[in-house]
């Protein structure tokens, strides 16, 4: 998968599933599960560090992740999904060279082949158009922008006339300044038609309606294993309490003395 290839999706009519990744076992599971997208999202600050919002996570822990999502990939090379890396907070908004740097450095020390970054201010576009001239590959993204969760909160956004004229105005800066593909949180969903027929790019959503070129999801909320839920992304499992059931009967057996004897028959010769 390369980023190019998304548009070829778009083309075709051909939805795009993008899921997110934080260490070798999430990616695992979602390339197992056939996703074409991989998302080392900033959200694993709360999904996999245990922060409050995804401002705290550093560069060099995204890095970490990213490497990491990499090592758990069991397909070829050419058979693999499309990482994509989020650049953190602070890494792109203090100029473009630091943004350069942030990002050459994701896709030199990782097998990320493109960056996210948030918002279209006049200094995003700018280090965006910057990136994409240097050859980093970039996936913009709108309307709820977690980084920005002081300003805008976790609130569905562009929800006025005023604030949508905008919107479709930032994506198709974003279109012109060479990202290859948009993702759109948590708007209305005929905004994200609106969007979707605008633009020649694919727009991935994520509480925008089914009306985009894809979806994406923080692959914990899918599998219900965030303490947390967001509204407009159900779980598909009760992962929490499956996986907490399984391990309260091994911690029960244990302490019962009743584990199965062919837990590890292996070492029962020597015991
Ligand atoms: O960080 C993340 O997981 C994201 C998705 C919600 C799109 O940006």
């Amino acid at each position: 998968m390369r980023p190019s290839d998304l548009t070829r999706f778009k083309k075709k009519g051909q939805p795009i599933a993008m899921l997110t990744a934080w260490d070798s076992l999430s990616a695992a599971l979602a390339e197992a599960a056939g996703a074409d997208v991989l998302l080392i999202g900033d959200s694993l600050a709360m999904v996999a560090l245990g922060h409050a919002t995804t401002l705290p996570v550093s560069l060099d822990q995204m890095l970490h992740h990213t490497q990491a999502v990499a090592r758990g990939l069991t397909a070829m090379p050419a058979d693999q999904p499309l990482l994509v890396c989020d650049l953190p907070f602070l890494s792109y908004q203090c100029g473009e060279d630091r943004a350069v740097a942030a990002a050459g450095r994701l896709l030199k020390e990782s097998s990320a082949a493109a960056v996210k970054l948030e918002g279209a201010e006049p200094e995003v576009v700018a280090v965006i158009d910057r990136l994409v001239r240097m050859g980093i590959p970039v996936m913009g993204h709108l309307g709820l922008t977690p980084q920005a969760v002081h300003r805008l909160g976790y609130r569905r956004q562009a929800t006025d006339a005023i604030s949508q004229e905008r919107l479709v105005d930032q994506a198709r800066t974003l279109e012109q300044k060479g990202c290859f593909s948009l993702v759109l949180e948590h708007v209305p969903a005929e905004l994200a038609c609106r969007v979707q027929q605008a633009l020649t790019i694919p727009v991935i959503g994520i509480g925008a309606g089914d009306g985009c070129d894809g979806q994406v999801r923080v692959t914990a909320d899918l599998l219900g294993l965030t303490a947390k839920q967001p509204p407009f992304s159900p779980a598909l499992v009760d992962g929490r309490h499956l996986f907490i059931d399984a391990l309260k009967g091994w911690v029960q057996q244990t302490r019962n003395n009743t584990l199965p004897t062919t837990e590890s028959p292996q070492l029962a010769p020597d015991c």
